[in-house]
């Protein structure tokens, strides 16, 4: 029996762990594992794609980014963001099966986040067996309690604000830090709490320029004289607007920019000497943490596991420290975001961090 495997969208640290897990346990059972390359697109005839054999993968465990390459582009978008459900063209789908039938492949593993298994589903409703794995750092997809890639991207938030607060510290200046999160502020909210920021921005909470000074100057009086603010680069500004590098048609604006445009202000209105810094594609790089090989390497057994039980359509999730499975509808139904009067963010605020609105 053969089964493939391709991801899709961003990469994102532990996608190697997925890949070593289903081939793992793929092998025990006989089966062999066909890797498609650059997401979706490789299964465009004649289809581009190696076998993973268990010794051609040995040491990828460790590894950054993905052993098969992948794509934010191409023939197969779905979705675009938490926008509207696009139909995949009819034809593009028909290569897709052509290329799976000649190769015998009987399921078909997709590893991404909500577009990329939207695409899946649709190949399923197309008769192409799907299981799917969630993947995103910015860990925002309901149905899985976390995504691996997010502990990854959260250390190396906290890795750079430990050696910011020295810096900051040393010049009393305000530091401005921007960080990944397009619609969620999860990266933001853990990162920020576990580096010891001050203030923290998120697109789920809105913010004013009022509330962020009167913080800073609050601490000026107290005797701090640094303030370390963390935005998530989805955060809105004050009148609703997103902060972009890039508005690209068909696909997802690029984001970026908004720590710039805070830091700016807060000079202004504080007088204090600001800075800011982007983290940018650094949380997405580099070696997975061993939470996250972890997760990758669970998912990936689980994965082959529901192809053994027959259960097309559904995706492996995480809950309660357990590996199961939800159906891929429920799952790319609605995002997961952070829910301003959870028990997180209250903890943040009783440790004396600002959300920048009050
Ligand atoms: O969705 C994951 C993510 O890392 C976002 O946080 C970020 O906005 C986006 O991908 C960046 O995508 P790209 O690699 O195309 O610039």
């Amino acid at each position: 029996m053969r089964i493939g495997i391709l991801n899709s969208g961003g990469d994102c640290p532990g996608l190697n762990a997925v890949i070593y897990g289903v081939v793992g346990a793929a092998s025990k059972l006989g089966w062999e594992v066909v890797g498609f390359r650059d997401g979706f697109e490789g299964l465009l005839p004649p289809g581009d794609f190696s076998i993973l054999e268990p010794d051609k993968i040995a040491g990828i465990l460790p590894r950054g980014g993905t052993i098969l390459g992948t794509t934010n582009k191409g023939s197969f978008a779905a979705k675009v963001g938490v926008g509207d459900v696009m139909q995949v063209a009819p034809e593009i789908i028909d290569r897709a099966k052509a290329t799976l039938k000649l190769l015998e492949i009987r399921a078909l593993i997709v590893v991404g986040g909500d577009g990329s298994l939207t695409t899946g589903m649709q190949l399923m409703e197309a008769g192409i067996p799907i299981v799917g794995v969630p993947k995103t750092i910015d860990n925002d997809l309901a149905a899985t309690a976390m995504t691996f890639g997010f502990d990854s991207a959260v250390s190396t938030v906290v890795d750079a604000l430990d050696r910011l607060h020295t810096t900051t510290d040393s010049h009393k200046r305000v530091m401005v830090v921007e960080v990944m999160g397009r619609h969620a502020g999860w990266i933001a909210l853990y990162g920020g709490m576990a580096g010891g920021a001050n203030i923290i921005l998120l697109p789920e909470i809105p913010f004013n320029f009022e509330a962020i000074r009167k913080t800073i100057e609050a601490r000026e009086a107290k005797g701090l004289h640094s303030t370390m603010v963390v935005v998530a680069e989805g955060a809105k500004m004050p009148d609703g607007g997103l902060v972009t590098l890039e508005n690209c048609a068909g696909s997802e604006h690029r984001l970026g920019g908004i720590g710039e445009r805070i830091a700016a202000v807060i000079a202004e209105s504080t007088g204090k000497e600001t800075r800011h810094c982007t983290l940018g594609h650094l949380q997405r790089g580099g070696s997975p943490t061993s939470l996250d090989r972890m997760l990758g390497t669970r998912f990936g057994v689980k994965a082959v596991r529901l192809i053994q039980e027959g259960k097309f359509g559904h995706m492996v999730s995480y809950q309660s420290y357990h590996v199961g499975s939800v159906l891929i509808r429920e799952a790319v139904e609605k995002p997961r975001l952070v829910e301003p009067n959870s028990e997180v963010v209250e903890t943040a605020r009783a440790v004396g961090i600002s959300f920048g609105d009050k």
